[in-house]
């Protein structure tokens, strides 16, 4: 999936050792959304000491916009919580305007930008959300007194 969906037009990277290693790694999570038996998304968290650093998040074309990336996501953002740890960081490819979109939906801004990040080939945007700051869309609107 990261191949096709993530690393399209670069070398592949994150292959089946490197994701097999983080699901053995004690500081990442590697989580999967299934459709039965069928594989709908998955994402690779990777918590540190005072953040977490996103590495991989897709959905398949066909679960898409169903919520599937956002439940992903909220489950890591809440075990990092739990962790004691209130800032995650990632980096999105420059072009791929729709995952900006999503993650901009979720609460993430841009925080700078990493030239030729992608093998010298593209330009990555850092994103980061505080999670220290309660989501709106989860606040109950006080009636103003005005
Ligand atoms: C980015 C991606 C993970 C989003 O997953 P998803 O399951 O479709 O997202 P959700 O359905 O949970 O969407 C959550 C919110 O983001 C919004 N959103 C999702 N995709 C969007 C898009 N392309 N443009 C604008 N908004 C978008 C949704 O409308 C939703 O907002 P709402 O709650 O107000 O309705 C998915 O499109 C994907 O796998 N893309 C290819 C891989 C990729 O680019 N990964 C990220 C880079 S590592």
């Amino acid at each position: 999936m990261s191949r096709i969906m993530i690393e399209h037009g670069l070398p592949w990277t994150w292959d089946e050792r490197r994701v097999r290693r983080c699901i053995g790694h004690r500081e990442s999570a590697v989580l999967v959304a299934r459709d039965r038996r069928r594989l709908a998304g998955f994402a690779i968290m990777e918590y540190l000491d005072v953040d977490a650093h996103l590495n991989l998040l897709a959905v398949r074309p066909g679960y898409r916009l169903h919520g599937v990336g956002r439940q992903l996501l909220d489950w890591l953002e809440s075990s990092a919580r739990t962790a004691g740890i209130f800032l995650v960081r990632l980096e999105v490819r420059a072009g791929n305007d729709a995952a900006v979109r999503f993650y901009r939906r979720l609460g993430y801004r841009e925080a700078g930008k990493r030239k030729g990040y992608y093998s010298g080939r593209e330009d990555a945007l850092i994103m980061t959300h505080d999670l220290s700051v309660q989501s709106t869309s989860n606040v109950w609107d006080w009636p103003r007194a005005d």
